[in-house]
């Protein structure tokens, strides 16, 4: 058998471990023993695999991938049409065999060659776990005080399931699943569908080496899973579901009856140790430190999670417990702790096992960050800004490090999908600052439908205040309409209404509402200008001066205009410049408090949704008499005639503006053309009715003969808006 180093046989591309071998006889089941033969499309066939492995190698361990998909897809295919051509020629270490073969009745039963030991879990969730295995180690290794510290690797504890891979003269035979640590099941023909597990190792493998390490499922690759998972049930396919968490997404993949299911289900690997490890054959990898193999298993091409790490002694273990500890929410899977081994490997032998369990190894877990609990009751709460949101409330249970008896289910839609009902028993999951919320109902087979509580509805009126609550079209959240009266809404509403760009009240800060609101001092707008010197310079950290400076401050801010008091009252989607389209419109606040939809939708930047959120908002009475109570206070501004009073020559027509006009400013022009009821738009389409084009005109211009869009100057624009035309 010859084993050519890559480059000579492929310039540039190819890993150091990539083998070639020059040619191989009839396969029987592993070409490297095969006698050599030149065919040519064997030798096609044979180029072909090592190519494939090394760009799947760097596809999906190193992530940095030195071909494009498609080419990759082009010497599958080429690879697939030699295998069916010649089927003798196919090797189980193929590429082509991770797309699965038949499904099966059941799977076998592999007996381990090495048990799949399990490893103690130190309960102790604080950094004090560390040194307890430490202490532990020493005592058994009887080292004193004065001895030096033992060196361990420090890794982490993967939230998937193990997996035995057993190679044989280089070769994938046989993944199994730990069972109960001497049997396992057969699972090869699910986990050859895993892109980062190699299919063949290198020439200096040894030549039996089993891999032992964790599939797992990234939370990227579960969220878009699941969501096709939930495409599938919306289309009515029979027998899918969604997984309430990448860990069972990935045992379930993994313990799949059909390989081709199981290829469609995105896994991943992480390798941590080995099993049988006989020598011989070109292989002579021997290891005397954990870490080395650790090393070693990675330029064979396995995964190895990079934080991988040695340490010396508790403080060291300690440090890197809090490290990982601060990292675990940002990493792309799901860990549950860390776990330490002694490093040497004459150490570990040294230590033994005690009752299945090695006494080299521990795993040091972190707060659990699921839990399950039962459902008492669903609550809806109203927010700052008047978004609804349905919360569970829990029985208490203890995750992420706190105790929760509140999930959030975010929104209608969301409790609808997850189908949460009082009674459930549910999994809540709190990870890092995140807000605890409800991953799933976990089922109760024997518990009939009926017996369920009712489906989850979201009220129509604010459980607040009782003002409608409303779902605009393409939101997810219902909201409170009554923002100006609305308990949970007050300290938004007052800071928005005292902010510069609205009524402005010089010096009431958040800080100010806060206490005014908490001491109860105040409930609605209007009673801000209730508030006497007495009142205020009662408050907490309120001198005499500060206190008078705010009633002074109050009182400036009775005189303002009308669309600052109309930004003011925060109606959803009246920004500043609506407030003052709207003014400018209607001249009055009383026009636009009765304005209808379609009068709403006259004023040029009022588009429907603008227009039903003023209807609604001025429809609540609540709000209306907040208005009225504002006025009574001395709240006043200027009003003015409506310009919508005129005639409308232009009503309807868009028109764009290019090249400069003679006499009219572009502002100028853009104004009259309002004024007339006529829209100005930024670019010429089919719908616009006119380009207002003066000199050196451009491209819109072009555009405009293009479209076959009428062009007028200025004096015709003129004659259109006062008539004679
Ligand atoms: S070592 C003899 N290392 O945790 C030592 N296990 O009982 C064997 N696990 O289900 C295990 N990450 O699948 C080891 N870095 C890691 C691990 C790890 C996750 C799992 C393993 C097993 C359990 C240990």
């Amino acid at each position: 058998m010859t084993w050519l180093p890559a480059h000579r046989w492929h310039a540039g591309s190819f890993l150091e471990f990539a083998q070639v071998q020059p040619a191989s006889a009839v396969m029987v089941t592993l070409d490297m023993f095969a006698e050599p033969q030149e065919h040519p499309d064997q030798l096609r066939m044979q180029a072909l695999r090592a190519q494939l492995h090394q760009h799947a190698h760097q596809y999906y361990v190193l992530d940095t991938p030195l071909i494009p998909d498609a080419e990759y897809d082009r010497l599958f295919q080429e690879l697939q049409a030699l295998e069916a051509a010649h089927p003798e020629w196919a090797t189980p270490d193929s590429p082509t065999q991770r797309v699965g073969g038949k499904p099966l009745d059941q799977f076998a039963s592999v007996r381990h060659a090495v048990p799949m030991l399990s490893i103690r879990t130190e309960t102790d969730t604080e950094s004090s776990g560390a040194q307890a295995f430490d202490s532990r180690v020493r005592r058994e290794l009887e080292l004193t005080d004065t001895d030096p510290a033992v060196e361990y690797v420090a890794e982490l504890k993967f939230d998937g399931l193990a997996i035995n891979l057993r190679y044989v003269e280089g070769v994938l035979l046989q993944a199994a699943t730990r069972g109960d640590g001497e049997t396992g099941e057969d699972v090869t023909q699910n986990i050859r569908t895993i892109g980062q597990i190699p299919l063949r190792l290198p020439a200096d493998a040894p030549a039996v080496l089993e891999v032992r390490g964790e599939v797992y499922m990234r939370r990227d690759d579960f969220e878009t899973l699941n969501e096709r998972q939930r495409a599938r049930i919306a289309q009515g396919e029979k027998g899918e579901k969604t997984f309430v968490n990448p860990r069972n997404a990935a045992a379930g993949a993994v313990r799949q009856l059909d390989p081709a299911i199981a290829a469609q289900r995105p896994l991943s690997f992480f390798a941590y140790g080995v099993g049988e490890v006989a020598h011989g054959g070109p292989g002579n990898a021997r290891f005397t430190t954990h870490m080395e193999l650790l090393q070693t298993l990675k330029k064979w091409g396995f995964p190895v999670a990079e934080q991988v790490d040695t340490a010396q002694g508790a403080p060291e273990l300690i440090a890197y417990h809090q490290r990982i500890g601060a990292l675990r929410d940002q990493l792309p899977y799901d860990i549950d702790g860390v776990v330490y081994k002694v490093n040497s490997i004459a150490l570990q032998q040294r230590l033994g096992f005690v009752s299945r369990e090695p006494r080299w190894a521990v795993a040091h877990k972190y707060p659990a960050q699921e839990q399950l609990t039962t459902v008492l009751g669903i609550d809806v709460q109203v927010g700052r800004t008047g978004k609804l949101t349905p919360v569970a409330k829990l029985a208490p249970v203890f995750v992420g490090g706190v105790t929760v008896t509140n999930a959030t289910l975010h929104n209608e839609d969301e409790a609808r999908r997850k189908d949460v009902r009082v009674g459930d028993t549910v999994i809540v999951r709190r990870a890092g600052d995140v807000i605890p919320e409800v991953v799933g109902v976990v089922p109760k087979p024997e518990q009939p439908e009926s017996e369920r509580g009712p489906v989850f509805t979201m009220p129509r009126i604010c459980p607040v205040c009782g003002s409608a609550a409303v779902r605009e079209e393409g939101e997810a959240d219902y909201r409170c309409t009554g923002g100006l009266f609305c308990g949970a809404q007050r300290k938004q509403a007052i800071l928005h209404f005292a902010q510069r760009r609205a009524v402005e009240v010089e010096g009431l800060g958040d800080k100010l509402v806060e206490q005014l609101v908490d001491a109860g001092t105040i409930h609605t707008l209007p009673d801000l200008y209730r508030l006497g010197l007495t009142a205020l310079a009662s408050l907490d950290r309120m001198a005499d001066k500060s206190a008078q400076n705010i009633v002074t401050a109050l009182e400036k801010s009775k005189q303002t205009t009308l669309p600052r008091f109309l930004f003011g009252l925060g109606i959803r989607h009246v920004g500043e410049s609506t407030a003052k389209a709207l003014a400018k419109h209607f001249g009055q606040l009383d026009a636009i408090m009765d304005a209808s939809e379609e009068a709403l939708l006259e004023v040029n930047d009022v588009g429907p949704i603008v227009a039903k959120s003023l209807r609604t908002f001025f429809d609540q009475p609540h709000n209306r008499e907040v208005v009225e109570q504002l006025r009574a206070c001395g709240v006043h501004w200027p009003e003015n005639e409506p310009t919508s009073a005129g005639p409308k020559p232009l009503a309807g027509k868009i028109f764009v503006i290019t090249g400069t006009l003679p006499t009219l400013g572009r502002d100028a022009a853009k104004d009259l053309i309002e004024a007339a009821g006529g829209k100005v738009s930024g670019s010429v389409s089919k719908k616009t009715s006119y380009v207002l084009a003066g000199a050196e005109a451009g491209s819109k211009l072009d555009r405009a003969l293009e479209l076959g869009v009428a062009v007028i100057d200025e004096s015709t624009l003129m004659e259109m808006i006062h008539g004679s035309m």
